[in-house]
């Protein structure tokens, strides 16, 4: 296809056709950081995107700086390219609407949906068959979040075009996540027949479809890669459209490989000569002056060197265990400030500038 000159800059994005992209990962690597971060970098061309929060703890609230969030799909951001520092494009900026679910609120929706319950619902509500409802059942819970979440990729609007261009869930840890997923076909398989059965496989239908993305989060650590490869292997083994892996939290290396690789050798007195001609010895020219005045830094020096050169090492293992899962794979990296505003808008430049969106 004939590329206009601006177009011919941009690469195409890796989940073109994705409207769900599902987060997960090993708890405290980052998921809901990389999932608003994902929502605004799928935003900033001029695209509407939702975000849903499932797990009730009004942590995108937190992240980008305002009220708790109602159930009730809100505009929090409007995103442009330049914003996430990237040359304009021909459109305009994008928005980013969020959605906590609210349990019970979802069920009620729910139950209205099929039977029509209205006020019933609502007495319902009254004598607490919501919460036995959520207790003994808690797959019925995830019947309704990933219930929500489809229904948001798949509305359309009035002028007959999807109401979103992605919806993008921040979604339980990996160790739930192919169970979470696949509640509906438990559910499919229970009610055999009638409207739970319709609304359960459609459900799946569109979890499996080349429409969803599941992605994992990870840091250059053992146990989350372990993780992600043992996740992987699960959402492939149901059927579930594996997506790409964020690396979180990847700290840039502060000794080249060179360097790295000296650690192991004698360097003690190549070092002490560097410190010294570095000035760390102090003005004087008297060699044993300078020697004297760099001994006591030597050690540490050393030692410091070899601490980093062994995290170099482990990560480059783990970076290795990640590659072997031919997956996209994206790095973002530790600001060392904490993730501000600012900081969200950072990641998700950077995740757009690797092609994430
Ligand atoms: N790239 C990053 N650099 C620095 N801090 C980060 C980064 N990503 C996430 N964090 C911080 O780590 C903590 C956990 O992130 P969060 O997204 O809440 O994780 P999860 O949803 O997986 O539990 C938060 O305080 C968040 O601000
Ligand atoms: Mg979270």
């Amino acid at each position: 296809m004939a590329r206009t000159p601006g177009q011919a800059a941009r690469r195409d994005p890796d989940w073109e056709g994705v409207r769900l992209h599902v987060v997960s990962g090993k708890g405290g690597t980052g998921k809901t950081t990389l999932a608003a971060a994902l929502a605004l970098a799928l935003a900033a061309d001029g695209g509407r995107v939702l975000l849903i929060e499932v797990e009730g703890r009004q942590g995108i609230a937190e992240q980008f700086g305002i009220a708790a969030l109602p159930y009730e799909e809100r505009r929090i951001a409007s995103v442009s390219r330049t914003q996430l520092g990237l040359p304009a494009g021909e459109d305009g900026p994008g928005e980013v609407l969020a959605l906590a679910i609210d349990t019970e609120q979802a069920l009620l929706e729910y139950l209205e949906m099929f039977y029509k319950l209205g006020r019933a619902g609502k007495a319902l509500q009254k004598v607490g068959f919501v919460d036995f409802a959520t207790t003994i059942a808690p797959g019925v819970r995830d019947v309704l979040l990933t219930g929500k979440a489809c229904e948001a990729a798949r509305r359309k609007g009035p002028d007959g075009r999807r109401r979103y261009d992605a919806v993008v869930m921040d979604a339980p840890p990996t160790g739930r996540i192919t169970r979470f997923l696949n509640v509906n076909s438990e559910v499919a398989g229970l009610a055999r027949i009638g409207p739970i059965h319709t609304q359960a496989q459609a459900v799946m239908r569109v979890l499996r479809s080349p429409e969803t993305a599941v992605h994992l989060v990870t840091l250059l650590e053992e146990m989350p890669v372990q993780e992600t490869v043992d996740g992987i292997a699960e959402l492939h083994e149901a059927k579930l459209p594996v997506g790409g892996v964020m690396v979180n939290m990847v700290r840039p290396p502060v000794l080249d490989a060179a360097a790295v690789a000296a650690v192991d050798g004698d360097h003690r007195e190549d070092v002490a000569l560097a410190l010294g001609e570095a000035g760390l010895g102090g003005r004087s020219r008297k060699a044993e002056t300078v020697r004297a005045a760099v001994e006591p830094l030597l050690d540490p020096l050393l030692e410091q060197a070899r601490e980093h050169a062994e995290r170099v090492e482990l990560e480059r293992e783990q970076r290795a265990d990640l590659q072997q899962l031919r997956l996209p794979t994206y790095e973002l990296p530790l600001l060392g400030e904490g993730v501000d505003l600012g900081g969200l808008y950072r990641l998700a430049g950077e995740l757009k500038r690797q092609g994430a969106a």
